[in-house]
């Protein structure tokens, strides 16, 4: 069955929106536009519900069952605990606090692994820990390609490793990283692993459990929902680690690694991503009722049409000898996010697009390290045009269009 994408459009109030009419949307990977169900929540929560949660009375009653209910249906179809999901203000200051954790864990003399093809909310706060002794390794991208290669990781691992970071694909390079194939080298090494899912998860959630990672990191501004960074921390780990929230609460999982106190409109409205791959399941006739398997077939349906569409998109760009694009050519192994260098700035050419009704960006998308690695100049930057399960094929043939006219 093929994604219905007349009745995907119509959960997003973007769609139908006057303002934003005849002008397609290429900057997902900096931020989707937010589905209904989000939207009713977080407007239901601020007219009715703002109050403090989890006090007796029903207004915080009910504030507070939603924020719960939230944690524990993104928890179930991300294949974890309820208790081994967390929210946080963003992913970057999540990956913050968790480096704070492992600083105080860890030993001088102890490693860890960072990559070159990580946005740097995966890679800078670790790099950090250099500072308390601990030895950090670059597990290094291939300079033409972008790919990493796991072969090149079992050489960097050793019995003083204890923490693998990288992400399940980066935000400019667009392959989507062997998660199981990576974790499994690290664990038998000994090390955890730390997985940032930020550009991954838009293309539908991940099976967090069956991946296998310790840490799996995404932003819900990404996935259709509010600004929350979600985290999970498998169980071990987390009570491994120390608490970095207020002592009295070290015994609740959750709140171990959110030292702020919670937004709590935009966690009770996270339950709105929840009923929007519930909407889009039953709509598609999928009749699994475990959470997890619901996502699953939610995911492939999403993958599937992101897939068809793409794959005329990186023809198109390919087919110029003025642009370089950054990562694998065929649509199987990567993300819709392309991201291209060219022989001058990117910005301006994005701009260039807008007069065509194409909006995407030009810039570093603080993916410093990557470009640098592949010989692209962070100032020059690349021109991003990255969608989702929502484009429509129309809006593709609109954007090469407008490719033909600006390149
Ligand atoms: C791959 C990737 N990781 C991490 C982040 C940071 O996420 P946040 O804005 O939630 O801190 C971004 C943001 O663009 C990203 O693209």
């Amino acid at each position: 069955m093929a994604l219905d994408i007349d009745f995907v459009r119509k959960q997003f109030p973007a769609f139908a929106e006057p303002s934003l009419n005849g002008q397609a949307f290429f900057e997902n990977a900096g931020g989707s536009y937010t589905c209904q169900p989000v939207i009713d929540r977080l407007t239901r929560f601020y007219l009715q519900r703002k109050v403090q949660p989890y006090a007796p009375y029903e207004a915080s009653r009910l504030g507070g069952a939603e924020m719960d209910e939230a944690r524990a249906r993104m928890a179930a179809i991300l294949g974890v605990e309820t208790e081994e999901l967390s929210f946080g203000p963003s992913t970057t200051q999540n990956t913050y606090v968790l480096a704070q954790a492992f600083r105080q864990w860890m030993q001088p003399g102890e490693a860890i692994i960072v990559t070159n093809q990580d946005h740097e909310a995966n890679s800078g706060p670790w790099r950090r820990l250099a500072e308390a002794g601990i030895e950090v390794r670059e597990w290094q991208i291939d300079p033409e390609t972008g790919h990493l290669n796991p072969e090149d990781l079992e050489d960097l691992l050793d019995e003083t490793v204890r923490l693998v970071c990288f992400p399940h694909c980066s935000n400019v390079v667009g392959e989507i990283n062997p998660v199981t194939e990576i974790t499994a080298i690290a664990h038998a090494a000994g090390a955890f692993v730390c997985v940032d899912g930020v550009s991954y998860a838009p293309h539908g959630f991940p099976n967090v459990g069956e991946l296998g990672p310790d840490i799996y990191l995404f932003s819900a501004y990404k996935t259709y929902g509010p600004h929350q960074g979600l985290m999970v921390i498998r169980r071990p780990l987390g009570e491994l680690l120390p608490n970095q929230g207020h002592y009295f609460n070290a015994g609740v999982l959750y709140k171990r690694f959110t030292p702020a106190g919670p937004d709590h409109a935009q966690v009770a409205a996270c339950a709105g991503m929840a009923d929007y791959v519930d909407q889009l399941a039953a709509h598609h006739g999928v009749a699994e009722t475990d959470a997890a398997a619901r996502g699953a077939a939610v995911h492939d349906l999403m993958r599937a049409h992101e897939v068809a569409l793409l794959q005329p998109l990186l023809d198109a760009v390919s087919a110029r000898n003025s642009v370089r694009l950054l990562g694998p050519d065929r649509a199987e192994g990567r993300a819709p996010t392309v991201a291209l260098a060219l022989n001058r700035p990117a910005e301006p050419v994005a701009a260039d697009l807008a007069q065509y009704g194409i909006m995407a960006g030009g810039g570093d998308f603080y993916a410093v390290r990557p470009l640098g690695a592949m010989g692209v100049d962070p100032a020059q930057g690349v021109l991003r045009l990255s969608f989702t399960h929502y484009t429509s094929k129309d809006e593709i043939a609109q954007l090469i269009e407008a490719l033909d006219r600006v390149l």
